[in-house]
């Protein structure tokens, strides 16, 4: 496996290369099962071709309250699980790296990026969008695997791809949990013993919800938005930022079930930690 840490030795990397199959899979680093499982599709997807998984904690997607200095970094064992599920090479730019100091350009997408962690984020879809797009034109990769956990950034970055024309196919990939149903994320270490023992509820309560819209015992997508903030308010230690029921593909909140597939989005404060889920119904897929 390679390491490359510049951008002259991305692009070095990849003139090489010319002639092989390569996939992408952008990551911030404090890799858990979720990212190898990313990575594990990249592999069995591009066969004989290259994985590239990159590593960059990007400034432009933290707002400044948020917890960029303190996300955490741990490159070796990084290196080593990319290693271990087959990466080809890792791209892990310096923090100073990615950016010119006076650099002024973004991308903003205007639409899909407004609410849930659009609103709650101000500006951090622009900085995905940004550094992403600049990944798709330093790697040239052929496809790019994404996380179905951030379900709104792979939506996100799905219109991204269309709208400025990328030649890049995004896959979606599965969100990976632990035993307990929460699902896998590098902010889970930061919570409390009592939090993490809290944290299961966001995932019971959509899985739930989406099995009883499945058998037809929400009237409506507000009833089963209600069903949902009145559960998991029900645990003192978690604190509602959104919950919504959406189309799963235009993301636009749903009046009625009718002719749609639903998606159950939510964001939960567990004390500090923001830990954001979504489940698709029927349920029993995810
Ligand atoms: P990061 O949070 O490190 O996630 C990298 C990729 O792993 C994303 O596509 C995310 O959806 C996926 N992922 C995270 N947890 C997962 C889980 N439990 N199961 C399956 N996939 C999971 O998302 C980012 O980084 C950044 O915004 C990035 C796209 C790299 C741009 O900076």
């Amino acid at each position: 496996m390679e390491l490359l840490r510049t951008k002259d030795e991305l692009q070095s990397w990849v003139a090489h290369r010319s002639n092989r199959s390569r996939a992408l899979v952008p990551t911030m680093g404090a890799l858990h099962q979720g990212h190898a499982s990313l990575i594990d599709a990249a592999v069995k997807l591009v066969g004989s071709g290259d994985v590239l998984t990159t590593i960059f904690v990007n400034p432009k997607q933290f707002g400044p309250n948020e917890d960029l200095a303190s996300y955490p970094r741990r490159l070796e064992a990084d290196l080593r699980l990319c290693e271990k599920h087959g990466s080809t090479a890792v791209f892990a730019p310096g923090a100073d790296h990615m950016y010119e100091g006076n650099s002024t350009v973004s991308i903003h997408e205007s639409d899909l990026s407004r609410r849930w962690c659009g609103a709650s984020r101000p500006g951090h879809f622009d900085g995905v969008c940004t550094v992403v797009a600049k990944l798709f034109l330093l790697a040239r990769p052929n496809t790019a695997l994404f996380g179905e956990k951030d379900f709104q950034q792979l939506a996100v970055i799905q219109r991204l791809t269309r709208d400025l024309d990328f030649p890049v196919e995004i896959v979606g990939c599965p969100t990976v949990r632990e035993a307990d149903g929460l699902a896998m994320s590098s902010r889970n270490t930061y919570l409390s013993e009592e939090e993490r023992a809290a944290a299961p509820i966001l995932h019971q309560t959509l899985r739930n919800v989406a099995n009883d819209i499945y058998r037809g015992n929400f009237p409506s997508p507000k009833a089963a938005r209600e069903a949902i903030i009145e559960r998991i308010s029900s645990e003192t230690l978690a604190r509602i930022d959104y919950v919504d029921v959406v189309d799963s593909d235009s993301l636009e909140p749903l009046d009625s079930f009718d002719n749609h597939l639903p998606r159950l989005l939510a964001a939960v404060f567990f004390g500090n930690i923001r830990l954001i889920d979504n489940v698709g119904v029927p349920a029993g897929i995810r």
